[in-house]
């Protein structure tokens, strides 16, 4: 099964279930309950009611379902992600919640967006980096964005402890052996591959100003226990300088 396929098939199968696993894995690894997490990327990112946003990874929809009920006005509001089933939670959950603005949702890679480029003023990414290819992420968002858009990512970043040899191998150990024991095989499996893709707030800020981001702002919160990555909050900016770097990786597309 290829790395996708894996992610799928772990959240088709968490679909159902998601909100509670997340807010208790939240709760023991961070001391944070979903909603704090929610609220501090939500309150770390001014909205303006032009924005037109997009919620990468949205997974069941909880952070457009939070900036539609804080925002009523934003211009529009999309949510995009890979996994079927965890779209079609969103889409139950939103029109449940009576929301008057529309949410229009898409099931396609983070790494390979279906929208023509400038399309979104704001991005937003909750816990899923890691799930990805991190560069080939960021230069999708800078894509979709207009000059002048922002993006607003949070995750769990990585401890420089994790750079000395054979620490990160033992952390995918034990992140294998912990979900093997707690949820199962599939997952175990995607979290152990995610372990390689978390970054420290330093490889985050030079990735970022490679791409092209400008004005990057990196808050490092803290987790709960020293051996568990700190939650990063990431907001940034295409000022729209020229990067040929990023503008021949377009052209590709
Ligand atoms: C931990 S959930 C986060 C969901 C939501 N952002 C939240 O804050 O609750 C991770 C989500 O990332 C999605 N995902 C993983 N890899 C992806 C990719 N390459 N493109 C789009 N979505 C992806 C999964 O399907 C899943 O819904």
């Amino acid at each position: 099964m290829d790395d996708q396929n894996l992610i799928i098939e772990t959240f088709e199968e968490l679909s159902p279930r998601y909100q509670k696993v997340v807010d208790a894995e939240l709760n023991l690894f961070w001391g944070w309950r979903y909603s704090d997490f929610v609220n501090t990327l939500l309150g770390l990112t001014p909205i303006h009611p032009e924005d037109r946003i997009l919620d990468i990874a949205t997974g069941t929809g909880v952070i457009p379902t939070n900036i539609a009920t804080r925002n009523p006005q934003v211009s529009s509001l999309h949510g995009l992600d890979i996994t079927h089933a965890m779209l079609k939670h969103a889409q139950t959950d939103y029109n449940d919640s009576g929301l008057a603005q529309p949410l229009r949702l898409t099931c396609a890679s983070a790494m390979s967006m279906p929208y023509a480029r400038d399309s979104f003023s704001l991005v937003f990414c909750g816990l899923a980096t890691h799930h990805m290819e991190v560069d080939l992420l960021i230069s999708e968002m800078y894509r979709v964005l207009d000059k002048g858009g922002r993006i607003a990512v949070a995750d769990a970043g990585s401890s420089p402890l994790w750079k000395i040899p054979g620490v990160k191998l033992m952390m995918r150990m034990v992140a294998y052996l912990y979900f093997l024991f707690k949820e199962n095989s599939t997952r175990a499996w995607a979290e152990a591959l995610a372990v390689s893709n978390v970054r420290t707030k330093e490889e985050w800020e030079v990735l970022l100003s490679e791409v092209g981001f400008n004005q990057i702002k990196i808050r490092q919160l803290k987790s709960k226990y020293r051996w568990v990555p700190d939650p990063l909050v990431i907001y940034a900016t295409k000022l729209g300088v020229k990067n040929d770097k990023i503008e021949q990786f377009i052209k590709g597309r």
